[in-house]
């Protein structure tokens, strides 16, 4: 045992985004969050050290604090220190029988793991609660998209998370690189539809933070 288990969070943001992601998460899921720390780049195994190329300090700093997340997960269900790798499309690599995925913002870091038993393939995505810029809600929008969400301030922002979050489910499932407008969105039902033939669920929280959860199911 050479690292710590997972430790709950400790600042008031990250006790309120975890409390609202254990509301949306799928059975199955388990999640965790993270607000990203000064040196959060020690959390690099060394192996994911050197599969992470960025060198800018702020990208290796939240991925450090991802992966501290997803540890911490892993180690719970009995994977220690399972070193998260990426493959050359910055897909993560997880342990047989597991899927997953990470993401981070500015600010705060979130990761998700679950069993390919419960869920086929899962995204997450991580999005400040602001609204999005006009000139991105027009990039990523498409008439396809189905965008009635309860919170109209934040509809273009949770868009846009959702699709991040369901091209993070899918990408490692055949390998395609989709665009915004290869993804149909319909939040009012919790479903996304994919020019290349996947169903995605969708779940998502808007406070303290966005987050969706995307997922395929498993058999
Ligand atoms: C996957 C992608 C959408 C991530 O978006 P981002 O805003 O850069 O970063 P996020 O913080 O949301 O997510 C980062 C995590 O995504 C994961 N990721 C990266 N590429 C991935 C892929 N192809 N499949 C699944 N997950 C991937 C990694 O775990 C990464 O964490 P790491 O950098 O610590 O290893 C982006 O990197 C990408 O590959 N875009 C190309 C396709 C695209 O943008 N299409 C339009 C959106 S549908």
């Amino acid at each position: 045992m050479t690292r710590p288990p997972y430790a709950p969070p400790t600042l008031p943001e990250e006790i309120a985004l975890l409390e609202a992601m254990a509301a949306i998460a799928p059975k199955g899921v388990r999640i965790g969050c993270r607000k990203i720390r000064d040196e959060d780049e020690a959390h690099l195994l060394p192996e994911e050290a050197r599969a992470i190329p960025a060198r800018h300090p702020a990208i290796r700093r939240a991925s450090g604090a991802a992966r501290w997340i997803a540890h911490g997960l892993l180690w719970d269900i009995g994977l220690n220190d399972f070193a998260v790798l990426r493959t050359s499309s910055g897909a993560p690599v997880w342990p047989d029988g597991m899927t997953g995925s990470l993401a981070h913002d500015n600010e705060m870091a979130v990761a998700a793991v679950a069993p390919v038993s419960h869920i086929g393939s899962l995204g997450i995505d991580v999005e400040p609660a602001q609204p999005l810029p006009h000139d991105i809600f027009a990039l990523v929008t498409t008439p396809a998209d189905t965008t009635e969400a309860l919170n109209q301030d934040l509809t273009g922002r949770i868009l846009f998370s959702a699709k991040e979050a369901v091209y993070k489910a899918v990408y490692p499932l055949d390998r395609e690189i989709l665009g915004y407008e290869d993804i149909a969105v319909d939040l009012n039902a919790g479903l996304a539809v994919t020019t290349t033939g996947h169903r995605v669920k969708l779940l998502y929280c808007v406070a303290p933070r966005v987050v969706v959860v995307a997922f395929v199911r498993g058999n």
